[in-house]
């Protein structure tokens, strides 16, 4: 049985005010026993500040992102040991912005997978195609390997305390989400990769769909027997909106 997760990647949005408002609707309006575990992932500089606020509560704090080297001279980088010292316990790595726009490889997102690992903390490793890749029938292919290189450099074990968000560059802050049948597909893909390691650990991993997720569309998507929750970006920025797609998912599996 797995518990489905949502987890809110609020990108580089907000200030200390908005932070903290957002995080004081969050609790206010949060249910006592969710069926769903629930993450906040606020920009690096408001992370202590949101455990503070946030500790105790139904919501844990994750971080956008982590340095692969454990310390040193690597300016402006932020290694996972000083996540887990602001009260992070998730993180995620390999964000497709983070692919594109700042040149990182499938090596590198496999390093900071193992970096965030080996300190304890709970890696979501985001993987997913281009629009071009989806239309020359590449999907497979492109997001098989984004896995496998994760998987040769840490084994099928570090899965056991990770997730995968499936989000399909093409449907990221762009209103146009993967159907549902889409989702479940390339969801399906990756489980079945994982179990050609290790089928227990497939069967334990949450695979999290992430791309124009709102109220309106998440039951249908976290209704998909290989969707386990979702990665959510424009709408997390809503607590009313974030509070009704964390209502959406449900146990099943
Ligand atoms: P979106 O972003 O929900 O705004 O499409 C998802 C993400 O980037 O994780």
């Amino acid at each position: 049985m797995r518990r489905p997760l949502v987890a809110g990647n609020w990108k580089m949005h907000g200030s200390r005010a908005e932070t903290a408002r957002l995080i004081e609707e969050l609790l206010a309006q949060a249910p006592a026993e969710p069926a769903a575990q629930s993450v906040i992932c606020p920009p690096f500089v408001y992370l202590h500040e949101a455990w503070r606020l946030l500790r105790d509560s139904i919501f844990s704090l994750g971080a956008q992102d982590v340095c692969a080297e454990s310390h040193g001279a690597f300016t402006g980088e932020i290694s996972a040991a000083m996540l887990k010292d602001v009260g992070c316990e998730y993180v995620i790595v390999g964000h497709s912005e983070r692919r594109l726009l700042y040149r990182e490889s499938d090596q590198l997102v496999a390093r900071k997978f193992a970096a965030a690992h080996a300190r304890g903390l709970v890696p979501i490793l985001c993987v997913g195609e281009q629009l071009a890749d989806r239309e020359a029938g590449r999907t497979s292919e492109v997001v098989t390997r984004q896995l496998d290189v994760v998987l040769e450099l840490c084994g099928a074990g570090a899965l056991e305390h990770g997730l995968i968000a499936y989000e399909p560059v093409w449907a990221i802050g762009t209103g146009r989400n993967a159907t549902p049948e889409q989702a479940q597909e390339v969801h399906a893909l990756l489980r079945a990769r994982i179990a050609s390691r290790d089928a227990r650990i497939a069967d334990a991993t949450r695979i999290l769909y992430g791309g124009s997720v709102k109220a309106g569309n998440a039951a249908e998507l976290f209704a998909m027997p290989d969707v386990d929750g979702g990665l959510i970006g424009g709408a997390s920025l809503k607590a009313d909106e974030f509070l009704s797609i964390l209502a959406a998912a449900r146990i099943s599996g």
